[in-house]
């Protein structure tokens, strides 16, 4: 599953214990495992090797510059949504060739920039956003590979607010306007629609919604071919789920194994693949470590407050989250079996474990039974890595966390913690516009 693991009755992150990564870099801190990332991306590349696909990374799961190199040095491509994103991905070294771009509201100018840097693929969401990439990429004299994304109406039994595949989200063009949109717009001669892009939503722990979703892709293709449109690739997306509680997703391979089956007729057309996975690689790849600041009880409520909450990690707050939270030096009989949202053992206690903010709602678990804490005691917060960072805010004028990176026994800060300097510094100078 990954790298973090109880020995000797401390947490270790690979070969380092996480007491001395909290002696170093101080708290809250993002620890990454490089093993974990890499393993996680070896698993996918090697499960879906029948199809031999284009692993593009999707950079706002975890998009820190030496994650993106970890994963780049193993053949990762990069899914981008932003030009700043893109910015990433190419100071990390990726080629823009091996970059896809996603998202329903591009700008002009990250069209152009991307365009401008040699995108591998735009990922087109209506027909309006398409006309305009079409008219930028004639003005720019260069052709630009894009893709539809399409909606195919599956649910994935997700949180509503990461399901993106059903007929009323914002993302896509349902699979009947698919078919007019490709006679509308397919012989553009800049703007070279050439293939298809699902993403139905995220986490998702079936593997039923990908079949589903392929299933009535591979009939649109069918029905393409007949009009005389030729599907060159397919982006199967992301979403793949990840271990909040141990062994709660499918692995790589029951993925692969209920998904590979239906791309053989596309093989055979020789249509390249493209996948988009962010969480499977990066959430168990990372831990957020926290301090806790202050014990408290409220009625019959007890209380861990900690050096950061919901601006770190906005995901419990934010859609309900379960993450596994737990001492990272317990007492010895507490070291836990496994990670469970339904672990219980004697001696433990409900207690919420909340962040320092002036909001009811920061909050990283409630009611959650949990080792008697007290002052200065170390907490983890594991499945971080993914959706962790990358959404943290300075909310309250919080500095965000620092990054670390393990790898064996080495220990890299690869963001350093901001200061309260870092939170002025676009303040500071004030220009008059009009
Ligand atoms: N491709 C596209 C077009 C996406 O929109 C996403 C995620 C992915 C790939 C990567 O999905 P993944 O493999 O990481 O599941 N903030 C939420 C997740 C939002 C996902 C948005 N799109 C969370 O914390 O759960």
């Amino acid at each position: 599953m990954d790298a973090f693991e109880y020995r000797h009755g401390e947490l270790y992150c690979e070969d380092v214990p996480l007491r001395e990564i909290a002696r170093t870099a101080g708290t809250p801190t993002f620890v990454y495992s490089r093993a974990t990332l890499e393993g996680h991306f070896d698993r996918l590349q090697s499960a879906f090797a029948p199809i031999d696909p284009l692993i593009c990374y999707s950079v706002k799961s975890c998009g820190n510059l030496s994650v993106l190199r970890t994963l780049a040095a193993r053949g990762a491509g990069m899914d981008v949504v932003s030009i700043g994103e893109l910015h990433r991905a190419l100071e990390a070294g990726v080629d823009a060739k091996r970059c896809v771009y996603a998202g329903v509201g591009k700008r002009d100018d990250e069209i152009i920039a991307a365009i401008e840097a040699g995108i591998g693929l735009l990922n087109v969401e209506s027909e309006s956003e398409f006309e305009n990439i079409a008219r930028i990429a004639a003005a720019l004299r260069t052709v630009v590979r894009c893709a539809l994304r399409i909606n195919p109406d599956v649910d994935p039994k997700t949180h509503r607010y990461t399901s993106t595949g059903k007929k009323e989200t914002k993302f896509g063009v349902d699979l009947e306007r698919a078919r007019r949109f490709f006679q509308l717009y397919g012989r553009d001669e800049y703007a070279k629609l050439e293939g298809l892009h699902l993403h139905i939503g995220s986490p998702i722990y079936t593997v039923e919604p990908y079949v589903e979703a392929l299933t009535k892709t591979c009939a649109l293709i069918e029905e393409l071919a007949i009009d005389g449109i030729d599907i060159r690739s397919i982006d199967l997306g992301g979403g793949f789920g990840a271990d909040y509680e141990s062994a709660q997703s499918p692995s790589a391979q029951q993925y692969a194994d209920a998904i590979l089956p239906l791309t053989v007729g596309l093989k055979a057309r020789g249509v390249q693949f493209f996948l988009e996975p962010g969480r499977s690689i990066a959430a168990n790849a990372g831990v957020l470590l926290l301090s806790v600041l202050y014990t408290k009880h409220s009625g019959e409520k007890r209380f861990a407050i900690c050096d950061a909450g919901m601006n770190a990690l906005l995901r419990p707050s934010h859609y309900g989250s379960f993450h596994f939270t737990w001492p990272v030096h317990p007492a010895e009989e507490m070291v836990p079996p496994i990670r469970s949202s339904t672990l219980t053992m004697p001696g433990l206690i409900a207690q919420d474990i909340v962040g320092p903010l002036c909001e009811s709602g920061d909050f990283l678990a409630v009611d959650r039974a949990l080792p008697p804490l007290a002052r200065g005691d170390l907490l983890a917060v594991f499945t971080a890595g993914a959706y962790g960072m990358s959404m943290a805010s300075r909310y309250n004028s919080s500095p965000l966390p620092a990054e670390v990176l393990v790898s064996g026994a080495r220990v890299e800060l690869i963001r350093r913690r901001e200061t309260v300097d870092d939170l002025l510094e676009h303040e500071r100078d004030v220009t008059v516009l009009i």
